[in-house]
């Protein structure tokens, strides 16, 4: 009975006791993990030398590492060793007429798609890489805009620069205006269909006059009436006998109502010494030869200076310029004795 009696106070203390060691045992709680682990937590509390297996989240990879964690005494868990990189995406490629824009493509990364000028997006503009590596958007396209027809100005007509049917044309497109003869064109003869929708302002076709051609000096009009002249339309000069046209022999009534720039006759010159030789046409003739003494304007003629040092010749040129030849400076004549014993060649012509 007495046995009994002390055995109970014995159970509770010991009961006291054991409850009292179990408290005191540190036990670990939910890990805390970086945002790409995750880990299935289905006790409140784990004893030390327990384990949990980690994993990746969702759009993220394993790169190595353990994947395992372990509750140690002080009521810790092991530091996770497990590495997890966010899965790539396929590199995207690029669209036609446009661009797609990314810093990276992995696991959130974002593609940003932009048409260029003249194009307009159809789809969405952007995609985002999602957890399974797929891109959750198919790109987009774009699409040229689209413009009406021209406007074809009175008497002006339009050449397009491809043949096309229907009632619309896409950006790019283009033609060149033409005006009707005889009527000019003012403003710009190419257009297109530009990127905001419409098409280049058409050129104007205007009637141009120019007043009647002038006459010029020492010249003609040949065939022409003097009367106003249209546009493009052509008037031809001529020269008188003996003078060299200088410039195109044909003008034109040009867009601002005046003619082309008109040529000129040019005079001959006739060669100012009296006596002497000189070398022209490819002979060397006295000078009463020169039959008749002219010459046409731009031709050349050469004389013959003495270098009175050396006893000898030399040539200098000359050019017949719209009636003025000038005789060079060293030129000089022989004198009347000396010219008329007509030796076979004058001093100067011995050449240096
Ligand atoms: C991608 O776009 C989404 C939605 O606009 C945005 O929340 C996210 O931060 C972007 N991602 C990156 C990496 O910029
Ligand atoms: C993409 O489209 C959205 C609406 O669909 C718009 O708000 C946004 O500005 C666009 N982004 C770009 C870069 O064009
Ligand atoms: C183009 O032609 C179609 C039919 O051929 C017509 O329905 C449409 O309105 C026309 N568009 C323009 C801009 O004239
Ligand atoms: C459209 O753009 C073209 C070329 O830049 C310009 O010539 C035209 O005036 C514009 N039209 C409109 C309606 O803005």
């Amino acid at each position: 009975m007495s046995l009994r009696l002390t055995a109970l106070p014995l159970l509770l203390l010991l009961h006291f006791l054991h409850s009292t060691t179990v408290t005191s045992k540190k036990v670990c709680g939910r890990p805390v993990l970086p945002a790409q682990l995750k880990v299935d937590v289905l006790q409140r509390v784990y004893e030390p030398g327990e384990q949990l297996v980690l994993s990746c989240e969702q759009g993220y990879i394993s790169a190595g590492g353990s994947r395992k964690i372990v509750c140690i005494d002080q009521g810790v868990w092991t530091a996770p060793t497990l590495k997890c990189l966010p899965r790539p995406c396929p590199v995207p490629d690029q669209i036609l007429n446009g661009r797609a824009d990314f810093d990276d493509i992995v696991f959130l990364s974002n593609i940003s798609y932009t048409c260029n000028e003249g194009y307009i997006l159809t789809g969405t503009n952007s995609s985002t890489c999602l957890h399974n590596g797929q891109w959750g958007a198919s790109p987009p396209t774009c699409k040229p805009v689209t413009c009406g027809l021209p406007k074809i100005p009175q008497f002006a007509k339009m050449t397009y620069d491809k043949k096309f049917t229907g009632n619309e044309t896409e950006f790019g497109f283009g033609g060149k205006y033409e005006c009707l003869p005889p009527l000019a064109l003012f403003g710009n003869e190419r257009a297109f269909c530009a990127a905001n929708g419409s098409w280049t302002e058409p050129p104007k076709c205007k009637f141009v006059s120019c007043p009647p051609p002038e006459k010029i000096d020492n010249g003609f009009l040949t065939l022409a009436v003097i009367r106003e002249h249209g546009y493009k339309e052509r008037v031809k000069y001529g020269c008188n006998v003996d003078y060299v046209l200088d410039g195109p022999a044909e003008i034109e009534c040009e867009k601002n109502g005046q003619w082309s720039r008109k040529p000129a006759c040019r005079a001959p010159c006739s060669i100012g010494i009296k006596r002497g030789r000189v070398f022209y046409n490819n002979k060397k003739l006295w000078i009463e030869d020169v039959k008749p003494n002219r010459l046409l304007h731009a031709e050349m003629v050469v004389f013959y200076c003495q270098d009175k040092q050396k006893g000898c010749g030399y040539p200098e040129a000359s050019q017949c310029i719209d009636g003025t030849l000038e005789t060079p400076k060293c030129f000089e004549e022989p004198t009347w004795n000396m010219y008329n014993l007509k030796a076979k060649s004058l001093p100067s012509e011995n050449l240096c």
